[in-house]
């Protein structure tokens, strides 16, 4: 029995879900504790596409439960057309699934909010999901404006936070555009309730539940979401999410703490994707940017967007690794590599004329930064149908000790589609 974290060490869409997807099998409770619904975790099971957003991808499994912990921000009408979705699929939402009493909701004014905010950032702009994510766990940090879920299980609580916050929210709103349609506390309240009803039989406060765990033996799996240098302390910032979404977000977001955790699995894509603002040494803006992208499919889960594309960026990966604690690594989509002459890997940047190993603090810097590629011979050989290392060509074997040298960890898992069974165990 053993407690695994799974945690993206780029800028988010390593492909987390189908790790925890093949995981699943061995630990009983699965853990989602940060970010909302601007993760999107896609897995294929059989050939069967599921996106989760809220959800943790455990809750596919049949005998396992799925908890939403303290850290995630829950907005509860995306929460339930999830849960309605994988019900409709025939996919068990009941009693296996617990929601904590301290997550923070997402009221309808935090994506009005945000929506103003980013719009008169205009070129700066973050480029976020729109999903009011940031601005919900402002409020919670601020702590004045804030409503748990444990609030909204209370009528009365819920009732009167509502009606002085959205209050306060619409000034604000009327102050950064004038245009801003009004928020009608009676119909917030009134549909706020409904999702009560639909919600109370999941929720309770999660932490003890996990405690009880450990104590006892029972094996967990942490579902990260968003990647590691997407954190707001740690990342990119400020184009990062609003969570700690690297290792160190784990305790925090759960309340379980770091040394119950048996083994940090770091998720990282062969090639390096980002999506929205902010610098990306390893960009390809150009032919081979655009084959990774189609060979990838590399087109946002939640809203849509193209991912930028670039090599891998072993400096911001390594770094990624470090600041979440990872032991091994699962180096996922290296079937979309397969049909470049050449492959190349990012293992320093030079900067102002310096060429460092570190990655920078601030974004104006990483900007700057000019890659300083290896360049590796590519394997030019359909790899979906590899299951052993054995069955790797030399060349790809070749990319991932490459890989695995630069970030100084070992590699568990080699991903070559993205099925359950698409996969190498190294
Ligand atoms: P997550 O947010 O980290 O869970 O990742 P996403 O689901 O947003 O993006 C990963 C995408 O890659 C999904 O569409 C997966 O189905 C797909 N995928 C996962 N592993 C592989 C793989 O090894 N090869 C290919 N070609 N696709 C994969
Ligand atoms: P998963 O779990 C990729 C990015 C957004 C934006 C920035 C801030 O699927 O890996 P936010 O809405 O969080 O305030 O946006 O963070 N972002 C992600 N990028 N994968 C994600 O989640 C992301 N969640 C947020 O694109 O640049
Ligand atoms: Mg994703």
């Amino acid at each position: 029995m053993s407690v695994t974290a799974v945690v993206g060490l780029q800028w988010g869409d390593e492909a987390k879900g189908k790790i925890v997807d093949l995981l699943t099998e061995d630990h009983e409770i699965i853990v989602r504790y940060l970010g909302g619904n601007n993760a999107g975790h896609t897995v294929v099971v059989r050939g069967e596409k599921y996106k989760l957003s809220l959800l943790p991808s455990g809750i596919l499994h049949p005998g396992k439960t799925s908890v939403i912990a303290a850290g995630v921000v829950i907005n509860p009408r995306a929460l339930l057309e999830e849960m309605d979705s994988l019900t409709a699929r025939g996919v068990k939402v009941d009693d296996n699934l617990l929601i904590s009493d301290r997550a923070h909701l997402v009221m309808p004014w935090h994506p009005a909010e945000e929506a103003v905010l980013e719009q008169l950032r205009g070129g700066d702009a973050i480029g976020t999901t729109m999903r009011g994510i940031g601005t919900c766990y402002r409020d919670k940090i601020g702590r004045t404006h804030a409503i748990r879920l444990g609030d909204l299980m209370r009528p009365d609580v819920f009732r009167k936070k509502v009606a002085d916050v959205s209050e306060q929210k619409l000034a604000v709103l009327k102050a950064l555009d004038p245009a801003s349609p009004p928020l009608d506390p009676q119909q917030i309240v009134s549909e706020y309730e409904e999702y009560a009803a639909r919600l109370r039989p999941h929720v309770i406060d999660t932490t003890p539940v996990l405690h009880r765990a450990i104590r006892e033996g029972i094996s967990m799996l942490f579902e990260g979401a968003q990647g590691s240098l997407l954190d707001i302390d740690h990342g990119t910032f400020p184009f990062v999410t609003s969570s700690n979404s690297s290792g160190c977000g784990i305790h925090a977001g759960s309340g379980v703490p770091e040394r119950a955790i048996d083994k940090m699995i770091g998720v990282v894509k062969a090639y390096t994707t980002r999506v929205g603002g902010g610098p990306c040494p390893t960009e390809l803006d150009n032919e081979i940017g655009q084959h990774i992208r189609d060979e990838g499919n590399e087109y946002g889960t939640v809203t849509g967007r193209p991912r930028r594309c670039g090599w891998f960026d072993a400096v911001a990966t390594a770094y990624g690794a470090r600041i979440s604690g990872v032991d091994t690594l699962a180096i996922m989509l290296l079937d979309v590599l397969s049909k470049l002459d050449e492959v190349k890997i990012c293992e320093a940047y030079e900067i102002d004329g310096e060429r460092t190993t570190d990655f920078p603090s601030h974004a104006a810097d990483l900007a700057r930064a000019q890659p300083v590629y290896r360049t590796l011979p590519g394997w030019k050989r359909d790899i979906t149908q590899a299951r052993k290392l054995a069955d790797l060509p030399p060349e790809a074997r070749a990319y991932v000790d490459a890989v695995s040298r630069l970030l100084e960890c070992s590699v568990e898992f080699i991903s070559v589609g993205p099925d359950r069974v698409q996969t190498v165990t190294a």
